[in-house]
C-alpha cells in the first residue's frame, strides 16, 4: 500500500551532462510501474534537471534549504526558492550535514517546518554513528532523531514526510548494513509511529540509505518496513540507478 521511492543523492558531484544522461536513460528506460522515482541534485541543476525530466516519470528534489524564507542569508537558498525551480523533495537532517555543517535537531527541526511552508516533502534523515551502534544506542539515537521533528509537528504535517534510515558507518563506505539489521530499525522507526497514529505509521515510507548499490538493493528492498532507498555514490551511474530502481518493482 506504500509507493516505493528509489531517491538519489548526488551529495556535490555531478554535472550539466550527467543531468543530460540521466535525461536520455530515463526517456529510453521503462522504470517499473508503482515505483516514485527522484534525483536530489546540487541546486544549481535543479532547473536544468525539472527541463531534462520533463516528460518522464522522475521528480527532481534538493539536498538542503535554509530554515528563513528569505534574507541576509549570504551563500543560502530557501525552500520557496527550491520549489520556483520545480523541486518537490528536499533532504533535511543528512548525516553529512548533521557532522560537518553543525545542524543539531533544532536546526533540523526548523529545515524541516520550511521545507513543509515551501510546499516541498521533506525526507527526514536518521542514523547512528558506529560508536553508538556498538555501545547498543542505536534505537535511542534513531528514535531521539525521529522524535525531536515529529513531536513538533501538527498530525497533518507528520504525514507529508518520509523518513531515511542512514546508519552512518555504511554511508559511502561500502559497508551495507544487513536485510536483517536495517528491517530492524526501520521497524522501530514504525512501531513509533504507531504511538502517534496508527495510520501514519502505515502510510510513511521508510527509505535505507547507505552503500546501496545494484548488487544488495532487492534484498533490502524486499524487507517488510524498507519502502525505498536512498542513494548515494550509486546514483551517480546511469546503469546502476536504474537497476536498484527495477529492484524496487
Ligand atoms: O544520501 C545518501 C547516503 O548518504 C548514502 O550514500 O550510497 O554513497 O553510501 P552512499
Amino acid at each position: 500500500m506504500r509507493t516505493a521511492l528509489i531517491a538519489g543523492n548526488w551529495k556535490m558531484n555531478g554535472s550539466l551532462a550527467l543531468v543530460e544522461r540521466f535525461a536520455q536513460a530515463f526517456v529510453e528506460t521503462r522504470l517499473p510501474a508503482g515505483v516514485e522515482v527522484a534525483l536530489m541534485v546540487p541546486s544549481p541543476y535543479l532547473d536544468a534537471a525539472r527541463g531534462a525530466f520533463g516528460g518522464t516519470p522522475v521528480a527532481t528534489g534538493a539536498q538542503t534549504l535554509h530554515p528563513e524564507s528569505n534574507g541576509a542569508f549570504t551563500g543560502e537558498v530557501s525552500g520557496a526558492m527550491l520549489a520556483e525551480l520545480g523541486a518537490r523533495y528536499v533532504l533535511v537532517g543528512h548525516s553529512e550535514r548533521r557532522s560537518l555543517f553543525h545542524e543539531d535537531d533544532a536546526a533540523v527541526l526548523a529545515r524541516v517546518k520550511a521545507a513543509l511552508v515551501a510546499d516541498l516533502t521533506p525526507v527526514l534523515c536518521v542514523g547512528e554513528s558506529l560508536e553508538e551502534r556498538e555501545a547498543d544506542r542505536t534505537e535511542a539515537v534513531v528514535l531521539g532523531q525521529v522524535t525531536a521533528v515529529l513531536d513538533a509537528l501538527e498530525p497533518a504535517e507528520r504525514e507529508r514526510l518520509v523518513i531515511a534510515y542512514e546508519p552512518v558507518w555504511a554511508i559511502g563506505t561500502g559497508k551495507t548494513a544487513t536485510p536483517e539489521q536495517a528491517q530492524a530499525v526501520h521497524a522501530v522507526i514504525r512501531s513509533r509511529l504507531r504511538e502517534y497514529d496508527a495510520t501514519l505509521a502505515e502510510g510513511m515510507r521508510l527509505l535505507y540509505g547507505g552503500s546501496m548499490k545494484a548488487a544488495n538493493a532487492a534484498e533490502l528492498l524486499v524487507q517488510p518496513d524498507i519502502d525505498g532507498g536512498l542513494v548515494g555514490g550509486a546514483s551517480l551511474k546511469v546503469d546502476d540507478f536504474l537497476a536498484i530502481c527495477q529492484s524496487a518493482g
